[in-house]
C-alpha cells in the first residue's frame, strides 16, 4: 500500500524526546533470569503474536487488557500515538510479560497496560515497577496516572504501592486516575523495584536476537492453569 508521506506528516503525532530504558535482569522466584528491556518499534509484530492468544481469555480480565494493549502497540507501530514506550520481560528469549505507557508531556506519564503471560512469579509486578522506574528515573517525570481494570491489578498497584487517588480522568476512559508521585515511587522502591545492571552480554544478546513465543495452548495454560505449576 503506497503511503502519502505528506499526509502522514499531518497524521503522525509529534514525539517528545525520550531517554532510553537501560536493560536489567531480575532473578525470579523460580531461579530463572528475566531480562527486562525496551522494545523497538520493529519488535511489535512479534509481541502481538504473544498477545493474540490472550484475547479470548476472560479469566482475570486478560481479554480486555490484551485487546487494548494490542491496539496501543499497533498504534505505536503505525505512528498513531504520541510518545509511547513498551518494556518486555524475556526468559530464555521467550516473552513472558509486557508493559506499555506514554508521556503526556515532560512531567506527566500515562500508564497503559501490564500483561503477565507467565504467572505465579510476580512477573507483572516486576514489569510494572520497571515501567514506573522508567517514568520517574529515566524520563525524569513528576507523576504517573494509573487505572486498574482488574481486581489483581488494583491489588498490585493501588494497594501495594500504595497509590494516591485523584479526580483526574484517565485516557483509558475508566475510573478516575490514581497517581504515582516521585515521593511514592522512592518510598516503594526498596520493596518493589528490583533487578541488576548491566545485563550479562550473552543474556542481553539472546533476548535481543529473537522474541520467542510459546504456542497458543501453552500460553493459555500458563494463564488459566493451576496455581503453583
Ligand atoms: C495483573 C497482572 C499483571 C499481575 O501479574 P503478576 O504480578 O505476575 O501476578 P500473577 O498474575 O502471576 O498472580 C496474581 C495472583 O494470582 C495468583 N495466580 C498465579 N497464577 C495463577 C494461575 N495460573 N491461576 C490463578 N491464579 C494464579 C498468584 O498466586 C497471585 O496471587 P497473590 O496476589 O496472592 O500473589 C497479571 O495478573 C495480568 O496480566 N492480569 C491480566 C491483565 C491485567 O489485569 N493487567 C493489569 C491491568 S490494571
Amino acid at each position: 500500500m503506497p503511503i502519502d508521506m505528506e499526509l502522514e506528516a499531518v497524521l503522525r503525532p509529534e514525539q517528545l524526546p525520550m531517554a532510553p530504558y537501560p536493560p536489567k535482569v531480575i532473578t525470579l522466584a523460580n531461579g530463572r533470569r528475566m531480562v527486562v528491556r525496551q522494545a523497538k518499534r520493529e519488535d511489535v509484530p512479534a509481541i502481538l503474536h504473544s498477545v493474540r492468544p490472550c484475547l479470548s481469555i476472560e479469566r482475570d480480565y486478560y481479554d480486555i487488557v490484551s485487546a487494548r494493549l494490542y491496539g496501543e502497540l499497533l498504534a505505536w507501530y503505525r505512528y498513531r500515538v504520541k510518545s509511547e514506550f513498551c518494556l518486555l520481560g524475556q526468559v530464555d528469549g521467550y516473552l513472558v510479560g509486557i508493559v506499555n505507557s506514554r508521556m503526556v508531556d515532560e512531567k506527566v506519564g500515562m500508564s497503559y497496560h501490564t500483561l503477565a503471560i507467565d504467572r505465579g512469579l510476580r512477573i507483572g509486578s516486576h514489569l510494572f515497577a520497571a515501567k514506573m522506574e522508567h517514568h520517574i528515573e529515566y524520563l525524569g517525570q513528576e507523576e504517573v496516572l494509573i487505572v486498574a481494570e482488574s481486581p489483581i491489578g488494583f491489588r498490585r498497584w493501588m494497594i501495594e504501592y500504595p497509590l494516591e487517588k485523584t479526580n483526574i480522568p484517565h485516557e483509558l476512559g475508566g475510573g478516575d486516575s490514581y497517581r504515582l508521585t516521585r515521593q511514592i515511587y522512592y518510598a516503594a522502591k526498596p520493596r518493589l523495584v528490583v533487578g541488576d545492571r548491566p545485563v550479562p552480554p550473552d543474556l542481553l544478546a539472546e533476548a535481543e536476537a529473537e522474541i520467542k513465543f510459546a504456542d497458543d495452548d501453552t500460553i493459555r495454560e500458563r494463564i488459566s492453569g493451576l496455581k503453583g505449576r
